[in-house]
């Protein structure tokens, strides 16, 4: 979709990711930024995320000119332009009207990989046909068993190149400011709650022009598949009271013996656990905390990476998630193992200010950020990377003596 005269201005102006969120800010209703932006209970895990990249340091090398620095890389054979893959988020209707779609068209344009979330605002099949071969799917234990397996017959029947299946969400954690906003997925849309919200609506009359020219964005797409009738089921009807959750290891025994291609786990913490899905069969671990959303009081996924790394790196893909904002934090994350890295937060606040073409503006934000460092590093490709090219104190390394130095 081309972008007006007014989308690029305001692009214009977004820098970085802070403008990005305090652009996504201004533009959505209290309750909805609330809910990309914020973490489970007192936020421990959010903030100790970031917190945890800016404590690691970059460690250049000097007198080494680098002309292009090589950022691409392959995942399951396939290429990546650069090793930066787009989350998956639900509830993406509530941002911007062009939702999962958007994202995966940006991804694709980029020359990366969207996963599209079981709770996307699109249906999976849609959005296979929006980003053709560069498209993975995220798995949830979709209100039961079943729900779960209809989803993965569908991901490959539509051509998901790799099933994503997110173990952290056994139940959705208690995000005080939702609840406080009087935000949830449980939410009806009846006068009530139409009062309640009232007041955080009002000041965005161009939030509510959208989705009164788009529809409900409460409708959870991949469900119509499902229904009789056809009809999309709400948020509410999915989500809450623990009927949309987490697989468990015996699910995901079942979805490696009826998906045919790489199998990842998403939302593990542990070099065991890790252990635990090779075993299973699977083929990619991505260490993540959701993003700070779920267990508050989990650890950052920096500080757990080179233990996760050291045990399973050699046997599979790691890659990993939250609080990376920066090239340079992808970076960060390559030296001490990681494969690639997924943006979640970044791309949503993008999303919420210029549809498609924000998600593309905060993918080359990325992109070049990672290029200039990589030029002051002396760091000609991020294969090259390895513990040598960051220190810290204080944080777990595969080989402190190397880390370290
Ligand atoms: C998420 N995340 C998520 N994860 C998942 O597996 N399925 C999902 O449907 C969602 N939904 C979702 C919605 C929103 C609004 C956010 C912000 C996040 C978690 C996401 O995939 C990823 O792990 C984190 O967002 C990464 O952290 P950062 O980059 O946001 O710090």
């Amino acid at each position: 979709m081309p972008s007006s005269k007014f989308q690029r201005a305001r692009l214009a102006r977004v820098l970085n990711y802070r403008d990005a969120r305090r652009m996504a800010r201004w533009t959505l209703p209290r309750g909805v930024f609330d809910y990309v932006d914020g973490g489970t209970e007192d936020e421990v895990t959010l903030r100790r995320n970031t917190a945890a990249f800016e404590e690691l340091r970059l460690r250049p090398r000097m007198g080494i000119w680098v002309d292009e620095p090589k950022t691409s890389t392959t995942l399951f054979g396939q290429e990546l332009s650069f090793p930066v893959l787009t989350a998956p988020c639900g509830g993406m209707k509530l941002i911007h009207p062009e939702a999962d779609l958007g994202v995966a068209r940006a991804a694709a344009a980029a020359g990366t990989i969207h996963i599209a979330s079981s709770m996307s605002g699109f249906s999976l099949e849609q959005i296979a046909q929006g980003s053709p071969d560069r498209h993975w799917f995220q798995l949830y234990r979709f209100r039961s068993r079943e729900g779960m397996e209809n989803l993965v017959l569908r991901a490959g029947a539509a051509g998901y190149k790799a099933i994503v299946a997110t173990l952290d969400t056994q139940v959705v954690s208690k995000r005080e400011k939702d609840w406080r906003n009087g935000f949830s997925y449980s939410m009806r849309p009846n006068v009530a709650n139409v009062l309640k919200l009232g007041p955080q609506l009002a000041p965005h009359p161009f939030w509510i022009a959208r989705y009164v020219r788009d529809g409900m964005p409460f409708e959870v797409a991949n469900t119509a598949a499902m229904a009789q009738d056809g009809v999309p089921m709400q948020l509410n009807e999915v989500g809450g009271r623990g009927r949309t959750s987490s697989p468990t290891w015996e699910d995901l025994a079942w979805v490696r013996d009826n998906f045919d291609g790489p199998l990842l786990v998403k939302g593990v913490l542990s070099a065991d656990d890790c252990r635990k899905a090779i075993d299973l069969g699977c083929n990619g671990v991505i260490v993540s905390n959701h993003g700070g959303r779920q267990l508050d009081g989990a650890p950052a996924t920096m500080e757990v990476l080179p233990e996760i790394v050291a045990a399973v790196g050699d046997r599979t893909e790691v890659l990993v998630d939250s609080g990376v904002r920066r090239g340079g934090d992808v970076l960060k994350a390559l030296s001490l193992g990681a494969k690639a890295v997924l943006v979640g937060r970044p791309y949503v606040w993008g999303l919420a200010i210029a549809g498609q073409d924000g998600v593309a503006h905060m993918l080359e934000l990325l992109r070049t950020e990672m290029e200039r460092s990589m030029k002051m590093m002396g760091c000609t490709s991020v294969a090259e990377l390895d513990p040598s090219w960051v220190g810290s104190p204080g944080l777990q390394s595969p080989d402190p003596e190397q880390a370290l130095r």
